[in-house]
């Protein structure tokens, strides 16, 4: 089966509106000569803008959280509703740093997913295992559950709707990237274990690697059978290296 690559730019907390203008004018004019659906997702503050500024072009946008509420008395946080004001298409969840900071357990990961698609948006389910627990040889039990969870509460088929970022927590921001292999084998099992209960939505669900993905180990990377494209954070500030992972994933 083929399936369209996705190269998705997570900004995190990054940037300031001259350098994300920047940034779009050097990645619209990219994006179109290439066959991967290309996604950055800006800081909230900035969705209006760059909702703006995508205006015309093939290139997606993505929120990087949402609340699992719809309304109410909750400081801060924003609904599924507000972000489809602004032509948002994906929201990420469930990313290792809302896990590890913000204490979003699998549980409030599934209550969201489940809320971005009821509001007809794509989550882009993050998961991944730290470096302890891989050392102790339970990545694909970690990952497994982290999806398994989601699936209780929305059920397979909804994988149908979903994207799924493998990040390996080890790999984010260190530099350190999982060797093509090794993201090769966890891509590989957790498709295994969604065709397991449904086997069109396990080949044809879209599994992104994420963690410390540049322009010169993507190709690699992208050579796998089951890794559909990439979560990227830092080399997605940079046009450069933004571009030549587009470029490298043809
Ligand atoms: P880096 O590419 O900076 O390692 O970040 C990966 C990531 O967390 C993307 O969501």
């Amino acid at each position: 089966m083929t399936r369209q690559k996705i190269i998705a730019g997570n900004w995190k907390m990054n940037g300031s509106l001259s350098s994300i203008e920047k940034l779009i004018s050097g990645l619209r004019s990219v994006a179109e000569n290439f066959d991967s659906q290309v996604i950055v997702s800006p800081s909230h503050p900035y969705l209006s803008n760059v909702s703006q500024l995508l205006s015309g072009s093939s290139i997606k946008l993505a929120a990087q959280n949402a609340s699992h509420e719809t309304s109410g008395a909750f400081t801060g946080e924003t609904s599924v509703s507000m972000l489809q004001d602004f032509a948002v298409d994906y929201v990420l969840v469930g990313h290792s740093e809302r896990r590890a900071l913000y204490g979003e357990t699998d549980d409030v990961v599934a209550k969201k997913t489940a809320a971005i698609l009821s509001g007809e948006l794509t989550p882009i389910l993050c998961i991944g295992e730290t470096l302890e627990e891989r050392q102790k040889g339970i990545t694909v039990d970690v990952c497994n559950t982290q999806i398994n969870t989601v699936v209780e509460l929305v059920g397979v088929e909804a994988f149908k709707n979903i994207v799924i970022a493998y990040e390996p927590v080890w790999a984010i921001g260190t530099g350190l990237s999982a060797t093509a292999e090794q993201a090769q084998e966890i891509h590989k099992a957790v498709r295994n274990n969604l065709a397991a209960l449904n086997a069109d939505i396990g080949n044809g669900v879209k599994i992104l690697y994420g963690g410390s993905v540049k322009a010169s180990n993507s190709a690699d990377l992208f050579a796998m059978p089951d890794i559909d494209g990439a979560l990227v954070g830092g080399a997605s500030l940079d046009v450069d290296e933004f571009v030549g992972i587009i470029k490298s994933a043809g």
